[in-house]
């Protein structure tokens, strides 16, 4: 295995060459319906690669800190598959895709459910059910999970949080009505207050880029050696991320990218080809969906010159392998 973060010559300079060719778009803006966000700078953006089994490229700013937001949401999805298993959580968010924003406020018509966990309803559902099962330790166990993922203990960012936490009221509304709808027993202020502060934990493109890595090594952080997630959680959240990871953008995505990604609010991007590599990106200016921009862009380029796409005409990846042959 390479030492951490030793960059690997040819793929680094793949990924170099796609970071400067992407630097000078700037579609898209800074979300500011949290109001703290509204301070990220915009022209920060970082690219970072890890493969399953260690391998690892970067360009640009992959160390500067930023809020998960609902690149989260795959993560404790993953966590509450493995505590409660895939038919309790079945009972408390479904997984279809929902042709709607990731806030939208309903439900999958005629369940009493969420449609998918990667929306924020379902992200509120699954804070629900880890509130729940874990009680006052649930924010200490999701931080824990997310940082053994990233193979590093990850800080929560309070300006953020609290940011949030005061405006954030239509995620309120949603917990009260999956609350009402019987998702969940907890009262809706706890489910909710979790997963603010999930979306509030500071992460790098280098921290996505291996926890990515961990979800397409089936679960193993491939830095550390943890066993992060169980093959049946990765499974499951994998196929979520697939169809639903980029919202109401994701069918366009699964065209021109056609691997599980995740975005957030925040500029982070995830994106993980099964047993060959996770991707991490963060550049902050997102489109209307909620998608970074330059995130999108990145994914699509690596896709293209590795050959990721899940149907690609040879094996996913077929194209990387040679890159890391020494
Ligand atoms: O709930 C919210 O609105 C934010 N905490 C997270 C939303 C988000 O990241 C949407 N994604 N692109």
């Amino acid at each position: 295995m390479n030492a951490p973060f030793a960059a690997t010559g040819r793929l680094h300079g793949m990924v170099a060459e796609i970071h400067a060719r992407l630097q000078a778009v700037t579609e898209g803006a800074v979300a500011t319906y949290i109001p703290a966000l509204a301070a990220v700078p915009p022209e920060l953006f970082g690219i970072a690669v890890l493969t399953a089994d260690g391998a690892f490229a970067e360009a640009g700013d992959t160390r500067a800190r930023f809020t998960i937001q609902s690149v989260s949401k795959p993560f404790t999805y993953a966590l509450a598959l493995d505590l409660l298993g895939r038919q309790a959580m079945r009972q408390a968010v479904g997984v279809q895709p929902m042709a709607e924003a990731f806030n939208a406020l309903v439900l999958e018509p005629g369940r009493n459910r969420p449609f998918n966990p990667m929306v924020n309803a379902g992200a509120i559902a699954v804070a629900g059910q880890l509130c729940q099962a874990l009680g006052a330790t649930a924010f200490e166990q999701v931080r824990a999970c997310l940082s053994a993922a990233a193979g590093r203990q990850l800080d929560l960012d309070e300006d953020v949080y609290r940011s949030e936490a005061e405006t954030g009221h239509r995620n309120r509304a949603l917990a009260h009505l999956l609350h009402g709808a019987g998702v969940f027993r907890v009262p809706a202020e706890e489910a909710v207050d979790l997963y603010f502060r999930q979306c509030a934990l500071a992460v790098t493109a280098r921290d996505l880029a291996v926890m990515g890595a961990t979800m397409a090594n089936i679960g193993t952080n491939p830095l550390t050696g943890a066993e992060v997630f169980g093959l049946d959680a990765v499974r499951d959240t994998l196929s979520v991320m697939f169809t639903c990871g980029l919202y109401d953008g994701a069918g366009d995505w699964i065209c021109r990218v056609g691997v599980p990604a995740k975005s957030g609010v925040g500029g982070g991007l995830v994106a993980v080809v099964n047993r060959l590599l996770g991707i991490g990106v963060f550049s902050p200016r997102v489109d209307a969906a909620g998608n970074p921009v330059r995130g999108l862009r990145a994914c699509e380029a690596l896709a293209e010159d590795l050959g990721l796409h899940l149907f690609e005409a040879g094996n996913p990846g077929s194209r990387l392998l040679p890159l890391l042959a020494r």
